[in-house]
């Protein structure tokens, strides 16, 4: 969603700025700008669009500046304008603010400030912040941002610049991220850390209230109540170059192509002796008291969480339940003293998981983290978190931080399993043997993936298509459907394979493309039987399983093999096909790859 980049230091605002926004163009946007302050004015431009229009737009303007704020904005209130993109000035033009949340009392702001005669300019809840701090300016401007700040309601990062007040920028948030980069006689403010890695790795990560005035050389934070804090800095362990496309033309083929490291990384972090060790998350006597475990989360992360309720059930023998975030809250969860509630997100930023983790904390719930972003809000609400190491995730469609999450999520089950006894430690290393075999089966596939061009091609002009599996085959046929979706705007549904024929088997029609992953032994048959039912009628059958699965592949019209694992591991492999394909069916469309329309990688509204 909204992108926030701000500098305060010498010269270089406007360079600083825009190179910021497009480190995080992923996030989704449909409207640019910036505001400096030059000459003791403040200067706004603004473009609907991609970066790259605004770009153009000021290629021929001066903007050099000591200081500025910048601005990616994803519509909520108002549609995709110049108008409506921030900068958003008051309306003297002395004050710019930009903004990412929602104001949620923005319409009783408004009525009050129209009748005391501001004059509205775009229809977004964000201008009343500007024409507010105006009204309530009495020659102080972080007076008048803590004023401000008991009018409004709502989730808000906010950076504000002020004409008179040239060396200083003030930032505040609440629900929606904010970091501040620690330069050396410059300092930089960020929605996230890849847009101000070129320049820091040492950040402080703003609290719920906070509110902080900036200039080139000093940074003083006040909590919610206005009392001077020292927040503390944290370093990024990523390097700026994890933020690069490192020579590949798109993120997302860079990031599924990073999948064996960043696995490798991930378990490297958290076994020890062979053994998996989450004892600085959940004691042995927190474990034994655990009776019901949910995992809550949204998107690809959901389907993550899916892998994860097959683990616990199936090795931790433990009774687990996943359930979307933005319904989580709604549906009067059962949760005891005794629930483990596992709150799974790449960004850490999600609102509807947020919000679900905060539900969950009130009844009672012990909470625990999976994300891949330090310092994130989920990561700072949750009782304890453990971090997935798959480095800065770009790409819109979610791919390394998924199968990450995945291998937690195992680790976490068979570490589970072990302190309650029902796994030996002998068991548990072999399967701790089998993730590590993990990394070189997937580079298997993709020194394979020329092999998915031709079958992508095929797939380019169809309408509709479906995903079927059975089992743990069908959490990936979800995620594969999902990806589809999300970045060739192919309409996909994913099915239980025994599934379609109550119903959705009415759609198939000749050259319907059926994408099957047929990796659970003990279900293959019966999927085999229902790929007969759906060649009777046509479909064209592209199937995902052990390459030496004759049975499978004989009844297939492409056929796409990956290496043996044991079947409730072989989620991590399979993916990897589903998400080549989508990524090279998304090319042949001809598709912006890395920022697919109407997507946003990290969605902070609800
Ligand atoms: C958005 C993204 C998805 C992502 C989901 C959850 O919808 O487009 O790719 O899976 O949010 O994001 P999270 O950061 O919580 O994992």
């Amino acid at each position: 969603m909204c992108g926030i980049v701000g500098y305060v230091g010498h010269g270089k605002a406007k360079t600083v700025i825009l190179e910021g926004l497009e480190k995080l163009e992923y996030r989704g946007y449909d409207s640019a700008g910036i505001a400096v302050i030059k000459d003791s004015e403040i200067i706004i431009e603004k473009k609907k669009g991609r970066l790259q229009n605004l770009e153009n737009h000021l290629k021929d303007i001066d903007l050099d500046s000591d200081i500025g704020i910048g601005h990616t904005r994803w519509a909520t209130h108002g549609e995709p304008s110049d108008k409506n993109s921030h900068p958003h000035y008051n309306r003297d033009k002395t004050i710019a603010v930009v903004h990412n949340g929602i104001i949620e009392n923005y319409s009783l702001i408004k009525k009050d400030l129209k009748e005391k005669g501001y004059i509205f300019e775009s229809d977004t809840d964000t201008e009343v912040v500007a024409h507010l701090l105006d009204f309530l300016y009495e020659g102080d401007l972080f007076d008048a941002v803590t004023k401000m700040l008991k009018v409004i309601r709502g989730s808000y990062a906010l950076g504000i610049i002020h004409k008179d007040f040239p060396k200083e920028l003030i930032c505040t948030r609440k629900d929606s991220p904010l970091v501040i980069g620690i330069g050396n006689n410059e300092n930089f403010i960020a929605s996230d850390v890849p847009a101000i890695l070129k320049h820091t790795k040492n950040v402080y990560f703003l609290e719920d209230g906070d509110i902080a005035k900036i200039s080139a050389d000093t940074i003083k934070i006040f909590d919610k109540t206005l009392t001077p804090v020292e927040r503390e800095i944290k370093v990024i362990e990523w390097d700026y170059e994890q933020a690069t496309k490192g020579g590949y033309p798109h993120f997302m083929i860079k990031e599924i192509f990073e999948q064996p490291k960043s696995i490798e990384e991930t378990l490297n972090r958290r076994i020890k002796n062979s053994m998996p060790d989450f004892s600085d998350v959940l004691t042995e006597e927190e474990i034994k008291k655990i009776d019901m475990v949910h995992i809550v989360a949204c998107g690809t992360a959901y389907h993550a969480g899916l892998q994860g309720q097959f683990a616990l059930r199936k090795l931790a023998k433990t009774n687990s339940y996943v359930e979307i975030a933005s319904e989580y809250r709604y549906m009067d969860p059962f949760v005891t003293e005794n629930t483990l509630a596992i709150f799974v997100s790449q960004s850490g930023e999600t609102l509807d998981t947020l919000a679900a983790l905060k539900e969950a904390k009130a009844r009672g719930a012990k909470t625990l983290a999976i994300t891949n972003v330090v310092g994130s809000t989920i990561s700072r609400e949750a009782d304890n978190t453990i971090y997935t190491m798959a480095g800065p995730e770009i790409a819109v469609a979610s791919t390394k931080a998924y199968t990450t999450q995945v291998v937690m999520l195992q680790l976490l089950a068979i570490y589970l399993a072990e302190k309650k006894e029902v796994m030996t430690k002998t068991e548990v290393k072999e399967a701790i043997n089998t993730l590590y075999s993990i990394p070189k089966k997937i580079e298997f596939t993709l020194n394979e993936s020329d092999k998915i061009k031709p079958i992508s091609e095929g797939l380019k002009d169809k309408v509709n298509g479906f995903y079927i599996g059975r089992g743990l085959d069908f959490n990936i046929a979800l995620e594969g459907s999902l990806k589809m979706k999300e970045i060739s705007y192919i309409h996909t549904e994913a099915f239980p394979a025994g599934e379609l024929k109550h119903g959705s088997i009415a759609l198939i029609e000749p050259g319907t493309p059926v994408v099957v992953i047929g990796m659970q032994s003990d279900l293959l048959e019966k999927t085999i039987s229902n790929i007969k039912e759906l060649k009777a009628r046509g479909a064209y059958i592209i199937s995902v399983g052990r390459e030496d699965c004759l049975d499978l592949k004989n009844v297939s019209d492409s056929f796409i093999g990956i290496q043996d694992i044991d079947d409730i591991f072989s989620g991590l492999l399979s993916v990897i096909p589903l998400q080549l394909l989508s990524y090279y069916t998304s090319l042949s469309k001809g598709i912006d790859v890395d920022k697919p329309r109407n997507l946003a990688k990290s969605v902070t509204v609800e």
